[in-house]
């Protein structure tokens, strides 16, 4: 089978597709045909050697994300079938109940082989069902984007119809956030740096956005549209550089997720968070039962999530180059062979 390592990481040169067998099931294990898989800022970080988190396998299969089907059972495999479409969870381990150290290592594409091959094994306990109205390439977009939003919102927010949702960028996580927020009934909020994309958020419904880039006191534009109350819930992906401006944005006592690292360095004073009365959250991606949950609001809300570009398996660094110059929109998809 085709199959992309990382060898060595440090810069996009890093990715290079060689030919190895075809892995076999061991007893529990299944192998998924890879179908499809998709990029996540955290992929860029990897490959470049800046992700941080613990180590990163050696000559790693990069990619958490991604969408198959099962074609071979290991012995005793009862949870799947041969032919049923599946992704695998972000984190392997993590099945239900709340994070723990143990859940937050084995996590693919990172210190565990990712989905980035012809063909992968994983344990049966490692995938959810795809839901029946998504492609592949849909599908791939959810483990690790769409489900990190969903466990802000609604496994560690209380997200409730009526309410605002602030979330930062047209990236991946914050375009299944916006979307999340527009099924539960609520306010949906954006910044973006790119007139283009905002005008993109119009035809999804979402007006209330403001460009950073043109408005750096973009907390006040956002404090304005809610007539000085702030926003009950903050997407917060920009991390040190916009973290302040977002507890900035908060309505007293309303609830931060803390989850990405997108923009530079700056220092916060933690005294806001007393001021607001804030609830601040440490988001990591979810459980798989928070995934089969997530799954059931996409079957019954028909919801599909939006992907800027497919590229074919060949052409996996030019999607890398794609996500580097971040003008995408939502997902980056690469096809299966
Ligand atoms: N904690 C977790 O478990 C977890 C899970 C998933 C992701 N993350 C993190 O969440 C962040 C987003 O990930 P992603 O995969 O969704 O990223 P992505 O798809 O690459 O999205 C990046 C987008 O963020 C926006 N952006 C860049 N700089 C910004 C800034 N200074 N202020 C506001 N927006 C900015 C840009 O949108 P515009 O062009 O519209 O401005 C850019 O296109 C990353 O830091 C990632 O590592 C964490």
């Amino acid at each position: 089978m085709k199959v992309y390592r990382l060898d060595p990481i440090g810069n996009l040169d890093a990715i290079k597709m060689f030919d190895e067998p075809d892995p076999k099931p061991g007893p529990k294990q299944i192998v998924i045909r890879m179908r499809a898989a998709s990029l996540n800022y955290r992929d860029y970080k990897v490959i470049t050697g800046t992700y941080g988190h613990n180590e990163t396998k050696e000559r790693l299969i990069p990619l958490s994300d991604g969408a198959g089907e099962v074609v071979e059972l290991g012995e005793g495999v009862s949870r799947v079938k041969i032919g049923d479409r599946v992704m695998p969870i972000f984190g392997q381990r993590w099945l239900a109940g709340k994070i723990n150290p143990v859940y937050s290592t084995f996590s693919l594409g990172g210190q565990s082989d990712g989905v980035l091959a012809e063909r992968i094994v994983l344990s049966e306990e490692g995938v959810v069902v795809i839901p029946s109205h998504l492609s592949f390439e849909e599908a791939a977009t959810l483990p690790c984007a769409a489900m990190t939003a969903w466990h802000a919102l609604f496994s560690r927010g209380q997200l409730t119809a009526g309410q605002s949702v602030l979330t930062l960028g047209t990236g991946g996580v914050s375009l299944f956030a916006a979307q999340f927020a527009q099924l539960a009934g609520a306010r949906v909020m954006m910044i973006s740096g790119s007139d283009s994309k905002i005008a993109r958020l119009k035809d999804m419904g979402i007006d209330s956005v403001v460009n950073y880039n043109t408005n750096p006191d973009w907390h006040r534009a956002i404090l304005d549209l809610t007539q000085g109350q702030g926003v009950d819930h903050v997407v917060e992906l920009g991390g040190p550089g916009t973290m302040e401006k977002s507890l900035r944005c908060l309505r007293m006592g309303g609830s931060l997720y803390m989850i990405g690292n997108l923009a530079g360095e700056a220092k916060i004073d933690p005294r806001l968070i007393l001021a607001k009365r804030a609830n601040v959250h440490g988001i990591q991606v979810g459980s798989r039962e928070m995934f089969e949950s997530m799954n059931q609001a996409i079957t019954i809300a028909q919801l599909h999530p939006v992907i800027d570009r497919c590229f074919e398996f060949d052409k996996a660094r030019e999607a890398y180059e794609y996500l580097a110059a971040r003008k995408h929109f939502g997902k980056i998809v690469i096809r299966g062979t």
